[in-house]
């Protein structure tokens, strides 16, 4: 499969976001990945749908939405009437037991098992907004998805615990990836600590998508960088 590279924002200069989305078309990426953050569902909060709104009107380039949240069901079709062409949704939202937090606990989520009923309804409703609907996976979270896997576009799996940029690579995704990839032709993406020497590894897993927020905004030659990545096989 060809190799795309999705730039996340989530290290952009938010100062300049309009030229940094301009900086992601001249590096010939496939596509913008907005990070969408709750204080809950993450310990960070970051961006939500009027940042979404502002830089929709500015590139023609497909936006993932990567909605970090505990109740993505609340959320899915204003991000979708928000000019998102792909939302992803954390499966540990559908956790069977479903996850009750304490306050101030902000310990990763991972689940066994999800309710795919619960969350067919959501990516149903994505796909009725005629948007793409990728299931996201946390480092924990083993592969727990064959009730939703025939209705989804793709698949992204976590090589961080998510919440921030410029974490390290955990390599608990890759295995996952390649007994993923054994039967899934469509889209996966791998995001979290993307860089020159672990992009190779995701590839030969199986990833097709590389999202980078660290790598690619905090390079000097975004478009070489880009370019090699494209280049992984
Ligand atoms: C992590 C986010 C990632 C993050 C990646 O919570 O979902 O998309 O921005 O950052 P890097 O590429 O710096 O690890
Ligand atoms: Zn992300």
């Amino acid at each position: 499969m060809k190799i795309q590279v999705s730039a996340s924002i989530l290290s952009a200069d938010f100062t300049r976001l309009g030229e940094e989305i301009k900086k992601c078309e001249a590096a010939g990426v496939d596509m913008v990945h907005v990070d969408v953050m709750d204080g809950h569902f993450v310990p960070n909060i970051s961006i939500g749908l009027p940042i979404l709104e502002a830089i929709r009107p500015l590139t023609k380039l497909p936006i993932e939405t990567h909605l970090m949240i505990t109740n993505p069901w609340d959320y899915v079709e204003a991000f979708a009437k928000a000019g998102a062409d792909i939302i992803s949704i954390q499966v540990e939202c559908y956790g069977i037991p479903a996850i009750k937090r304490e306050a101030h606990d902000f310990t990763p989520w991972s689940v066994t098992k999800i309710d795919a009923e619960k969350m067919l309804v959501d990516i149903r409703k994505i796909k009725a907004a005629g948007k793409k609907a990728v299931a996201v996976l946390n480092p924990a979270t083993p592969l727990c998805i064959d009730g939703i896997l025939k209705e989804i576009d793709g698949v992204l799996m976590m090589s961080v615990n998510p919440g921030y940029a410029g974490q390290k690579f955990m390599p608990e995704a890759l295995p996952k990836i390649k007994e993923l990839r054994d039967n899934f032709s469509k889209d996966i993406s791998i995001d979290g600590g993307v860089n020159g020497e672990t992009a190779p590894l995701a590839v030969q897993a199986g990833v097709n998508i590389l999202a980078t927020a660290s790598y690619f905004f905090g390079s000097s030659n975004p478009k070489e960088l880009v370019t090699n990545l494209k280049k992984l096989k």
